[in-house]
């Protein structure tokens, strides 16, 4: 089945034609990083606009780049929640007119769950498998039991990771976004210059939390109380020792997960799960099977929601035209309808 999948939940608007939910024949995105950069974060109603002028262009890219005709199309997958409501109200709108004006079905599909998705569009993997998904919005880790049947273990209970790397990117100067410059950056730079804190999450019932407001707090407005004089004071090392810090924050929360449900299958997805530091610590871990997809499938994507869609289809047919937008969803045992 040749799948339409079109994402536009946040400042990505992306479109993919991807056949029986794993083959990904294109898939095209155009990022609205640029314009959102002078105003140091997504401006909202900036981005629904931008959707307006990129959805056509990006479908009809997608469409070109695959090789097929329009009437081979025979499902429409699209994001319907969570996210930005202006944003996501251009791609599902769009989605939905397409699919009424040709004749085929459509459906509305969860972004948190097409994230944990992407993962088997690389790989077969075999359910359960525990996903980490960091990115700019989110900040969560949980089991993924099925292609729709995501239990969440824990999340941020406050600033999202990718958010936390922004922050102090712009705190050094850096362009939006900062996570990818403070990777580089760090590269440079010694994490033993800095000690920062780490949130105090010990409760039975937050062994799989995160927080990162406190971190963020101690790079930007405390950093010398957490210095090691004998290390310089230099952006490289502050990149270093905060990019240590939230990425060890990550990892000691999904240990937790991997000691306490005994799975070791681990997939991560998400714009932070670029970052060269993370991916060489989960790669390099032997008792570990590590799946994190490119960087394309891990950002937002329509191939993620294309795939998803497929399996939504197959188990619970069409949505209905009148599906509308949630910004939010309450985060616990995704699954289903
Ligand atoms: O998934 P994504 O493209 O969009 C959403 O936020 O949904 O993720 C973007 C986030 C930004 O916060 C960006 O700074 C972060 O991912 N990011 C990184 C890296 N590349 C992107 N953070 C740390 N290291 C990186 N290499
Ligand atoms: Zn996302």
């Amino acid at each position: 089945m040749t799948v339409l999948g079109i994402e536009s939940s946040c400042d990505e608007c992306s479109a993919a034609i991807v056949r029986n939910g794993t083959d990904i024949l294109s898939l095209r995105t155009i990022t609205q990083t640029q314009i959102h950069a002078r105003f140091d974060g997504v401006v909202p109603e900036v981005a629904s606009r931008a959707h307006v002028e990129a959805v056509m262009p990006v479908v009809r890219d997608a469409i070109d780049h695959a090789g097929i005709a329009m009437d081979t199309i025979e499902l429409v997958a699209a994001t319907s929640q969570p996210g930005l409501s202006g944003s996501l109200t251009v791609g599902l709108s769009f989605a939905k007119a397409f699919a009424f004006s040709r004749g085929i079905p459509f459906v509305a599909v969860d972004h948190m769950l097409a994230h944990t998705y992407a993962p088997c569009l690389v790989e077969d993997l075999v359910y359960p498998y525990l996903i980490l998904l960091v990115s700019g919005g989110h900040t969560l880790i949980g089991i993924t039991h099925g292609a729709e049947d995501l239990e969440v273990l824990g999340t941020t209970i406050d600033d999202a990771c990718g958010e936390a790397f922004d922050k102090v990117g712009n705190y050094l100067g850096l362009d939006y976004p900062g996570g990818p410059r403070i990777d580089a950056l760090a590269r440079q730079g010694d994490s033993r210059a800095y000690r920062f804190p780490v949130p105090k999450l010990n409760n039975a019932n937050q062994r799989y939390d995160l927080s990162y407001s406190g971190l963020k707090t101690a790079v930007i407005h405390q950093r010398h109380r957490f210095h090691d004089t004998r290390y310089g004071e230099t952006k490289e090392n502050i990149a270093a020792s905060f990019q240590k810090a939230a990425v060890d924050m990550l990892l000691n929360r999904l240990y937790n997960a991997v000691s306490d449900t005994g799975i070791t299958r681990v997939a991560a997805g998400g714009g932070v799960a670029a970052n060269s530091y993370l991916r060489s610590a989960l790669e390099s871990d032997r008792k570990l099977q590590v799946t994190i997809p490119p960087i394309e499938l891990c950002m937002d994507n329509g191939a993620m929601v294309a795939g998803l869609g497929y399996h939504h289809y197959l188990r619970y047919g069409k949505s209905s035209l009148d599906t509308g937008v949630r910004a939010r969803v309450s985060a616990f045992r995704y699954g289903g309808e």
